[in-house]
């Protein structure tokens, strides 16, 4: 019954005078009495199907029937459409197909979402029926997609000698900063596995088996606090490979972007991408993953208002703090109003306020104006080069807070003013991250990307003299690519001998037996001629989000989980029967 067929979105003006048979469903049905059109839809597209209902026949009675969403076969010949009915909003539109034959294969009851993605429906009910959000064709064209980008990827890794390996889902830990999601083993009572927040350490370990390029397009799960770039499964594009330099990883990245952006998207990238280090985009963006698209970089001004006599500023550069601003050249759209609900907003970065001050007709006035000094009025007007009309926003806290508050406003004001052109792609690679962070809280250290991050060759003998004061000064040999103010993807050259190894665990804390317990087979492994070797994954799901636009993560992906964890279809999380806990030895405790 099938044999022979076409696709809807496929017919054209080739096909005219041609029997064609098609298979989808009912998007749309106009009875004009007489003459029935059915707009038909598959994986392709849609096209137009015209019945003639004037006269009793099988198809004016299927024809009759059908509602929405049913699923049909049909059969007819293509004709040109007269030139009075030619959609030019739809790929077939100068074609119908006159259709003589339609088979319902299946009825549809009315759907409780509309099928068209120009209608904004709330996520949730588009969650919770999938089935038919997945038929809209926003979903479609990302799932399609995001197939593209796939074997895009798949192609151009085999065309460079990468191996693709699959590693185990059912692990043991892999520390990558968040919590590890647990499955208890029946076999072994009491002990779990945990599902691989990355297959960092099995990568390695093939490069010490001497697959010396893997690749893999691999689920990672991480149990941390979601947002709209975050899931709690998601794919990783994951590289790794031996004999190696950092350059030339991103030059292979860069060639992999380059075809991600050509085959998904029709669209070519410039290579090579411009380089920050970790330092300077704090200095300059107040974030690692910074947004190169639109201006308004920060100037740090601590040293300016060291003495100032606005006791804000003062008393924070003398209590350890310091004070940034950026500039925004304002040609008067942005409103006393509009500052005020600003000062509103820092609060959500834990800033205290936003201090401003706006600079017209050759003086300063507006928000703090009258607290600066002479001096420090030239001061800024020299060192930020300000305009007629540019308005200063202030930064004036701890480090962490400044930078945070002024890279989420400069960010929020570019968007509210329109300053981003949509159509940018800004890749920027940013280099040199510190290789730990301090917490003074805890009094220990972190691995800023993971305890596997080699650090730079010049600072490993620093690491014996380690100090909270002198951790910022040793770097990682780790970078992070970034698109338009999103890390899409991070890797490093790793560490490959068992003594830098253990000198690392034994800096973050982890003790000789913990060590043991949890890392052996790598400590072991690396004793067996470990190749220098390095590596990086990208987010799929990220890079899939940024270049279809999207404004969640939830959108490029098939069957995504909820802010809180859950699949809306499925229901998933959801309790089990007794019988299997008890198989498992598990008790669940009342709170
Ligand atoms: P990292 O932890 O930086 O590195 O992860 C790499 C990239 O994965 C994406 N990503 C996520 N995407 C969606 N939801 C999440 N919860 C999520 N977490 C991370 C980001 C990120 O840049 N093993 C190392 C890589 C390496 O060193 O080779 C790793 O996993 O785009």
């Amino acid at each position: 019954m099938f044999t022979g067929r076409s696709y809807c979105g496929e017919v054209t003006v080739d096909d005219i005078g041609a029997r064609v048979m098609l298979c989808g469903w009912v998007d749309v049905k106009r009875d004009l009495g007489g003459i029935v059109f059915i707009e038909m839809r598959d994986v392709t597209g849609l096209v137009q199907l015209v019945v003639d209902s004037s006269q009793a026949s099988a198809a004016a009675e299927a024809a009759d029937r059908v509602r929405s969403e049913y699923c049909i076969m049909a059969r007819g010949a293509v004709r040109r459409r007269s030139d009075e009915t030619v959609n030019p909003a739809l790929a077939t539109g100068t074609v119908e197909v006159v259709a003589d034959e339609i088979v319902i294969l299946n009825a549809s009851v009315a759907p409780p979402i509309p099928i068209d993605s120009r209608e904004n429906v709330n996520e949730e009910q588009r969650l919770a029926y999938r089935f038919l959000d997945l038929r809209r064709a926003d979903m479609q064209e990302a799932i399609i997609v995001r197939h593209r980008v796939m074997q895009a990827v798949r192609a151009y890794c085999a065309a460079n000698r990468f191996i693709e390996i699959e590693t185990p889902m059912l692990n043991k830990s892999t520390p990558e900063g968040a919590r590890d999601f647990l499955v208890p083993s029946r076999l072994s009572r009491g002990m779990f596995y945990a599902l691989p927040q990355s297959p960092q350490l099995f990568k390695q370990i093939l490069m010490v088996s001497g697959f010396d390029r893997y690749f893999q397009i691999v689920k990672c799960f991480r149990d941390e606090d979601l947002r709209n770039d975050r899931q709690p499964e998601f794919t990783q594009v994951d590289l790794e490979l031996s004999f190696i330099t950092r350059d030339m990883i991103i030059d292979i990245i860069e060639g992999m972007i380059a075809v991600i952006v050509r085959e998904g998207f029709g669209k070519e990238v410039s290579l090579p991408f411009p380089r920050i280090t970790y330092d300077d985009a704090m200095r300059r963006y107040g974030k690692d993953a910074p947004d190169t698209r639109f201006g308004m970089e920060l100037s740090e001004l601590s040293d300016l208002f060291a003495q100032s006599s606005f006791n804000v500023f003062s008393s924070t550069v003398a209590s350890g703090g310091i004070i940034k601003a950026f500039v925004v050249e304002d040609k008067d759209r942005l409103s006393r109003k509009n500052l005020d609900d600003y000062t509103e907003y820092v609060k959500v970065f834990k800033a205290g306020g936003m201090p401003w001050v706006r600079f017209r007709n050759g003086a300063f006035e507006g928000g703090i104006a009258k607290f600066l000094s002479e001096p420090e009025r030239e001061g800024l007007r020299a060192r930020l080069s300000l305009r007629e009309n540019a308005v200063v926003i202030f930064g004036c806290d701890r480090a962490e807070i400044v930078n945070a508050t002024l890279a989420g406003m400069r960010l929020k004001i570019a968007q509210d003013l329109g300053m981003i052109d949509p159509e940018l792609l800004n890749f920027v690679w940013v280099t040199d991250f510190p290789l730990l962070e301090y917490d003074p809280g805890e009094k220990r250290y972190y691995a800023k990307h993971h305890p596997f991050t080699a650090p730079a060759a010049e600072h490993v003998a620093a690491l014996d003299a380690i100090t909270p004061e002198t951790v910022d000064g040793i770097t990682a040999q780790a970078y992070d690519i970034v698109l338009n103010g999103v890390e899409i993807g991070g890797g490093s050259i790793r560490i490959n001998t068992p003594a830098l190894q253990k000198k690392m665990f034994e800096l973050l804390g982890i003790g000789e037996e913990e060590a043991r317990v949890k890392f052996s087979f790598l400590l072991d492994a690396l004793q067996y001629g470990a190749p220098p070797h390095g590596g990086i994954a990208l987010g799929l799901d990220r890079v899939m989000m940024l270049l279809l636009k999207r404004a969640s993560i939830r959108d490029v992906i098939a069957f995504p989980k909820t802010q809180k964890g859950q699949c809306l279809m499925s229901q998933a999380p959801s309790p089990v029967a007794p019988q299997q806990l008890k198989e498992l030895s598990i008790k669940i405790l009342e709170r």
